[in-house]
């Protein structure tokens, strides 16, 4: 009964958290009760089979949402396919070719379309998607606001403009994210995402061969990770090893946890975009807390992915129910002409 009753309150904070946030967004927890009940089961049940398949889809799924909602809100711009007129946003350098499983969304989409077709948005499918991918990894869940709409636009200049790179500064984070409402705290808790996945060799390179000391290696990585780095991507690995990946938390590469902290604070973040979170001491006291509490760092997870998938959301009547994720629905025109 005790055990009970605090993870019912457990739950209630998360929800209240949820229902808080939803308010200015036009988007609410339990949007397709009514029109599409079986939405939520579908996207699990999908990413769950994919899941067991290759633990990789979790961490695919959570940056995609990221991704998304970095760029023209979360309205599954990433989704949409480049055409011969317009290169889109999942063929950005931060994005292609480090973007992965895209499969799987499209699968999901398929199910609910099934079930319901028109009814539920590819925004939506991700957000969900990405909690499950949470869920699945042993982070805390919580209740998606949903509601949102598609949207028509995706170019690999808005991609540009708006995702973090991975040689951002503390400051140059703190202006990033400042632009989507998302505070100091937030950028230090949504990095904890790096305690699952996988990064190309191009991302950290220049902090092992091209560095200004006198070894060329980033001072803020420890010694013994940078010569195991170098080992996995060697000089001009750019070129000859385009595809190497390397796990981006050493300890517990495929769980949810709060190892990433851990290894932050051993100088073993991979980005020099992590390790600038050491160099703020507001970011740093978070740090060294959520190196103290794992739950601490889940609920706080929790709270802030609810945040993200606010940022600058379609709702009501804006943008659409896109049909298949990768493709702006067609218009009557398009479909007249067509037939
Ligand atoms: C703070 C700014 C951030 C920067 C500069 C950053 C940068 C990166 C980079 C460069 C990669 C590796 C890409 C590659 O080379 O393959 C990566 C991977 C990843 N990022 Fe971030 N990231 C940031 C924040 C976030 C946030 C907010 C999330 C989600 C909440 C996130 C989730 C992930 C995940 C899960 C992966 C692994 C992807 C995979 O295995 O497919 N990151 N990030
Ligand atoms: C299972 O994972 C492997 C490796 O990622 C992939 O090639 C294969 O297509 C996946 N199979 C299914 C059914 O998803
Ligand atoms: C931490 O970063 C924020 C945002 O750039 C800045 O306002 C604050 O002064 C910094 N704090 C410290 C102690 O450096
Ligand atoms: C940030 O919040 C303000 C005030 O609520 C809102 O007008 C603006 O659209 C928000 N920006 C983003 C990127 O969500
Ligand atoms: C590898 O590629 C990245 C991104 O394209 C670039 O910034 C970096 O300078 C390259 N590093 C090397 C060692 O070629
Ligand atoms: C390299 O670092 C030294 C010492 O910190 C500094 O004086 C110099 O300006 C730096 N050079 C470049 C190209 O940033």
């Amino acid at each position: 009964m005790k055990r009970f009753s605090s993870l019912a309150s457990a739950l209630a904070v998360v929800t209240l958290a949820a229902w808080t946030a939803a308010v200015g967004a036009c988007i609410d927890v339990g949007f397709y009760d009514q029109t599409c009940p079986s939405a939520e089961a579908l996207v699990q049940q999908t990413v769950a089979a994919a899941f067991v398949n290759d633990s990789g889809v979790a961490p695919a799924l959570i940056r995609l949402h990221f991704h998304d909602c970095f760029v023209k809100g979360c309205d599954g711009s990433v989704l949409i396919d480049s055409t011969p007129g317009n290169r889109a946003e999942k063929d950005s350098a931060a994005n292609n070719p480090s973007l992965r499983f895209f499969d799987v969304v499209d699968r999901a989409k398929a199910a609910v379309e099934a079930a319901c077709p028109g009814v539920v948005s590819c925004a939506d499918v991700l957000a969900f998607a990405a909690r499950d991918s949470v869920v699945l990894s042993g982070g805390l869940g919580y209740q998606v606001p949903s509601g949102r709409r598609d949207g028509q636009v995706s170019t690999e200049q808005n991609a540009d403009d708006n995702l973090p790179g991975p040689t951002s500064t503390a400051s140059q984070l703190a202006t990033g994210f400042a632009r989507k409402n998302l505070t100091l705290d937030d950028i230090v808790i949504l990095s904890g995402a790096h305690t699952i996945g996988v990064s190309h060799c191009s991302s950290f390179t220049d902090r092992l061969y091209n560095f200004n000391s006198s070894d060329k290696i980033d001072p803020a990585l420890s010694k013994a990770y940078a010569f195991l780095l170098k080992g996995i991507c060697p000089p001009n690995s750019n070129q000859t090893f385009p595809t190497m990946t390397t796990l981006m938390d050493l300890m517990t590469p495929v769980r949810f946890d709060n190892k990433y902290y851990l290894g932050l604070v051993n100088n073993l973040g991979l980005f020099e975009s992590d390790a600038a979170l050491l160099t703020n001491t507001t970011m740093r006291a978070l740090v060294d807390s959520f190196v103290s509490s794992e739950a601490a760092f889940k609920t706080a997870f929790a709270r802030s992915m609810i945040k993200l998938g606010q940022i600058e959301v379609l709702s009501r009547s804006q943008g659409e129910i896109r049909r298949n994720c990768r493709v702006i629905n067609p218009t009557t025109t398009q479909l007249v002409a067509a037939s």
